[in-house]
């Protein structure tokens, strides 16, 4: 694999892949340039042709030509890697590198589920009530059913299974793919099949949606070794080319509001398929543009997942706004079929999602009582503490000032109030960003490591954590490992370390990038120890992927 990246760089030069996205400047040493993630205000995205880096100040992000077209893209480091060979000329398949049996496996599955694909696509057109549903009842036409690759499961229980191990593939690579139930037979039938596509446009995975009234409604492709729910955003291969050319991103629901989005002509939708957001999610939209629309409903659950949103929004320099006006609609869906058009404004007509949830909290709550003016400004003053701007922050607590009838002075000294009651609290309601959510997540890793070294009896992994000699710290580390590990097989305890502490290495690493970058800002550009320190923090986010 390094010698795969090493063959790539030196064909490809960092000022030649970056320059096709941005305009460089020659300043000094380095070549400057706007960064491409929208929030700088002077140039701030520097490469050394030298070093063969870049860095974005602005983004606070960088690293070489491979985690660069990552991070445009937003795509994964393998993607990367075969888009820049591409380029290069080189030929990959010389170099294969990782676990040979994992690749070999992933690479199986992946060619089952696209003849599945292929498969549930011929049985559609075959099958007349399947199409009276997808063509009639959801009205689709056959070029949204193509370019989705809608099909159909037919019914049988073995139908597909019987037509991939004609194919060569035996039931243990079927499962692997995500086909099977536990019976090991067909786990998709008589359903519509709604195939996942990753951005190289591979099949992963597949949501079947019943005909008729049923539960469940939607049954999806279990977590597989190719299909990552917290990562894998529906429709992104369609939409991106969209969204990157109009500068948005609209996220829905559901994934049939995507295909009837798509189908009335908003092409930049996309859904986040049977899961809430993930900060993931939101990171590999964020790098497409920092333009992000929220079409949820305006139910308890939208709003929760729309205050989800801004709280992992945190710092990634979003725009987040939410586009609500469906015309009494329950869903984009039903507002296209309604008219498509009526779609095509809504989302344009899209209001700060802060502004959205004061409104919401304003309708829900009684602001002609005492305690109903409490509870509201609990809820706002939560929800501003994730408003970083100085001025934007001080114009809605004027705006909320104004809904209590009080005077922001008032406001501001509630808000201290709380705050300071927070960091008393050992038990927050509000998670500290960044920081905080950090340290906790290593101190996870770490018991969850020393429990593995104390209770599982690892001998080849080398955990560097010291056994600690208090007992009320190993018996909490027993409580770790019973808990967490207890359904691991015993051999998978070394594989397991090994992940944990890849994990583990990554977070102190991620750590460090946060300390270089305060000691960064202190130091003069162009000088060696700011070159050298901006080669560290490169280093060390190699290791964040
Ligand atoms: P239609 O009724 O086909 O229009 O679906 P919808 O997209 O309007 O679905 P709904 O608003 O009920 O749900 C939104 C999303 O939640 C769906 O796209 C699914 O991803 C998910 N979802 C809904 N029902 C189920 C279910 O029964 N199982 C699972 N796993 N996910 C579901
Ligand atoms: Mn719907």
């Amino acid at each position: 694999m390094n010698d795969l990246k090493e063959e790539i760089k030196s064909r490809l030069s960092v000022e030649d892949v970056v320059g096709q996205y941005i305009e460089l400047k020659r300043a000094g040493r380095n070549l400057k340039g706007r960064s491409p993630w929208g929030v700088d205000k002077t140039p701030s995205f520097m490469v050394s042709p030298e070093k063969g880096i870049w860095h974005d100040f602005s983004a606070n992000k960088g690293g070489d030509i491979f985690t660069f077209i990552m991070e445009v893209e937003g795509i994964n480091f393998k993607e990367a890697l075969e888009k820049l060979a591409t380029r290069a000329g080189v030929d990959i398949s010389k170099y294969q590198g990782g676990d040979p049996a994992v690749t070999k496996k992933k690479a199986r599955a992946r060619e089952a589920l696209n003849l599945a694909s292929k498969y549930y696509q011929a049985c559609l057109v075959r099958n007349q009530s399947v199409c009276e549903y997808v063509f009639y009842k959801r009205n689709l036409n056959r070029k949204t059913v193509a370019e989705f690759k809608i099909g159909y499961a037919p019914a049988s229980g073995k139908a597909l299974i019987e037509v991939l191990q004609k194919r060569g593939y035996n039931l243990n690579e079927l499962e692997v793919a995500g086909l099977l139930n536990r019976f090991k037979t067909d786990l998709f039938r008589d359903r519509m099949m709604v195939p996942f596509i990753d951005t190289s446009g591979n099949v992963i995975g597949f949501t079947a949606r019943i005909l008729k009234q049923g539960e469940p409604k939607y049954l999806n492709t279990p977590e597989t070794l190719l299909f990552n729910k917290s990562r894998f955003v529906f429709g992104l291969y369609q939409a991106k080319e969209t969204i990157r050319r109009e500068g948005y991103v609209v996220i829905v629901e559901g994934n049939m509001d995507v295909i009837s989005s798509h189908q009335a002509g908003v092409k930049s939708a996309v859904a986040t398929s049977g899961t809430a957001m993930t900060e993931q999610h939101l990171k590999i939209l964020s790098n497409l543009t920092s333009d992000i629309r929220l079409a949820y409903d305006g139910d308890a659950a939208g709003i929760k997942a729309t205050e989800r949103a801004i709280m992992l929004a945190g710092d990634l320099g979003i725009d987040l706004t939410v586009i609500s006006d469906y015309h009494g609609a329950k869903d984009p869906d039903e507002l296209i079929q309604k008219d498509p058009k009526l779609w095509q404004d809504a989302v344009s007509h899209n209001v700060p999602a802060v502004d959205w949830l004061l409104q919401k909290y304003e309708e829900n709550l009684d602001l002609s009582s005492a305690p109903g003016k409490r509870k509201y400004s609990d809820v706002a003053l939560k929800l501003l503490d994730y408003v970083k701007d100085e001025v934007e922050r001080a114009s809605y607590e004027a705006k909320v000032a104004k809904i209590l009838n009080i005077d922001v002075a008032t406001l501001r000294e509630k808000g201290e109030r709380l705050n300071k009651k927070l960091e008393q609290t050992p038990k927050r309601f509000l998670k500290k960003p960044k920081t905080q959510a950090k340290n906790d997540k290593i101190e996870k890793l770490e018991n969850s490591l020393l429990a593995l070294k104390v209770y599982g009896g690892i001998t080849k992994t080398k955990i560097p954590l010291d056994v600690p000699d208090d007992d009320t710290k190993l018996a909490e580390l027993e409580l770790v490992f019973n808990s967490e590990h207890e359904l691991l097989d015993s051999e998978d305890y070394e594989r397991e370390a090994k992940e944990l502490l890849k994990l583990y290495q990554q977070e102190i690493a991620k750590q460090k990038i946060i300390e270089l970058n305060t000691k960064l800002s202190n130091l003069e550009e162009d000088s060696e120890e700011y070159l050298n320190t901006l080669n560290e923090i490169n280093e060390l986010q190699k290791t964040q992927k």
